[in-house]
C-alpha cells in the first residue's frame, strides 16, 4: 500500500527502535529525513501527508539493512557536522565526536594567549581540527596522519571547505618540519582491553584510530615526549576519561612545566594542556 511521508517516518523510528533506545531512534529518524532524504521539518510540516515515491522507500530500506548491522549513520550518509561545517567521513576515518570541539576551543584559547603563528594537528583523521583552526584563525596550519586513506579524506575536506593546510604522512611529529608552535592532537586513546564491551558501531571505525597500547596511553605519552624534545611551547591532547592524573604526572616528568586537565560536559577528563 502507498505510504505517506508521515507514516514512513513513524515506521522508520519504530524500526530503529528495534536496536536503539527509543529517544535515540526518534532523533536518528529525524536525521535520516533531514540529512539523508532532504526532508526538512518545515518541508515535512507541509508535505507529511504526501505519498512517498517507491524509490525513496527502497532507499530507506537499503539504509536500514546497513544500519541493522551496526554501521554508523555517518558512514551510510558519508558526512557529518563538526562546528557547523560538513565533513566527509569514510571507513578510513574516525567519525568526529562532539567532545573534540572542546579541544578546538582550548587550542584557540591557548594559541591566542601564547600568540602563536602556527599549529599542527597530529592524527588529523578527517581533518576536523586542522580545518577548523585554519578557518577560524590566521595561523599557518599543518596536519599529519599515519593513514593515507584518512589523509585523502582530510585533503578533500580542506579543499571543499577552503582551508589552507599542509599535510604530512607519517608517525606523530616525524614528518613535520621545524619550528613547532602549538601541537594539537586527538590520537587513539582507548584501552585495547576495553574492546569487548564497546558499542558495536565502533567495530566499523578503524582500530588504528581508536586503540593505543599501554592502557590507551602510549601515543599520548609519545607525542608529549616528542613535542617537549622539539621545544614546542604547548601540546594539547584529547584524552580518555580517567587518564588525566596519570598523563599530567607523565607530562611533568617529561619536562613540561605545567599540565592541566579540562573536563567535558559529563565531568570526565577530556583535554590535557601541557605548557613549556
Ligand atoms: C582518534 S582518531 C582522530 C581523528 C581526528 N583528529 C578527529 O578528532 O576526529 C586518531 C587518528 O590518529 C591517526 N594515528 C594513529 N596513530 C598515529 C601515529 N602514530 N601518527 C599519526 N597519526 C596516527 C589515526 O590514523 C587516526 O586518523
Amino acid at each position: 500500500m502507498p505510504q505517506t511521508f508521515q507514516q514512513l517516518r513513524l515506521d522508520l523510528a519504530a524500526a530503529l527502535a528495534g536496536f536503539l533506545e527509543p529517544e535515540e531512534a526518534h532523533a536518528e529518524a529525524g536525521l535520516w529525513f533531514e540529512d539523508g532524504l532532504g526532508c526538512s521539518r518545515s518541508w515535512m510540516a507541509v508535505h507529511q501527508g504526501g505519498l512517498v515515491p517507491p524509490e525513496v522507500v527502497t532507499q530507506v530500506e537499503v539504509w536500514l539493512q546497513r544500519r541493522r548491522t551496526g554501521e554508523p549513520w555517518a558512514y551510510i550518509l558519508g558526512w557529518t557536522l563538526f562546528r557547523d561545517r560538513r565533513f566527509k567521513v569514510s571507513p578510513a576515518t574516525l567519525i568526529p565526536r562532539p567532545e573534540t570541539e572542546l579541544l578546538v576551543e582550548a587550542a584557540l584559547d591557548i594559541g591566542k594567549r601564547l600568540n602563536v603563528g602556527r599549529c599542527v594537528d597530529v592524527g588529523t583523521g578527517s581533518g576536523i581540527i586542522a580545518v577548523s583552526l585554519a578557518l577560524e584563525t590566521n595561523w599557518e596550519v599543518s596536519a599529519s596522519d599515519l593513514s593515507p586513506g584518512a589523509l585523502a579524506v582530510a585533503r578533500e575536506n580542506a579543499e571543499t571547505l577552503g582551508a589552507r593546510i599542509t599535510f604530512h604522512e607519517g608517525s606523530l611529529l616525524d614528518p613535520v618540519p621545524e619550528p613547532l608552535e602549538l601541537v594539537v592532537a586527538n590520537l587513539p586513546y582507548v584501552d585495547p582491553a576495553d574492546q569487548p564491551g564497546l558499542q558495536r558501531e565502533l567495530a566499523f571505525e578503524p582500530a588504528s584510530a581508536l586503540f593505543a597500547p599501554e592502557r590507551g596511553l602510549a601515543l599520548s605519552q609519545a607525542l608529549l615526549a616528542q613535542a617537549r624534545e622539539r621545544r614546542a611551547p604547548a601540546c594539547l591532547l584529547e584524552i580518555g576519561a580517567g587518564q588525566g592524573g596519570e598523563l599530567c604526572r607523565r607530562a611533568l616528568g617529561l619536562g613540561w612545566s605545567k599540565a592541566m586537565i579540562h573536563q567535558d560536559f559529563a565531568g570526565h577528563d577530556r583535554i590535557l594542556v601541557a605548557l613549556r
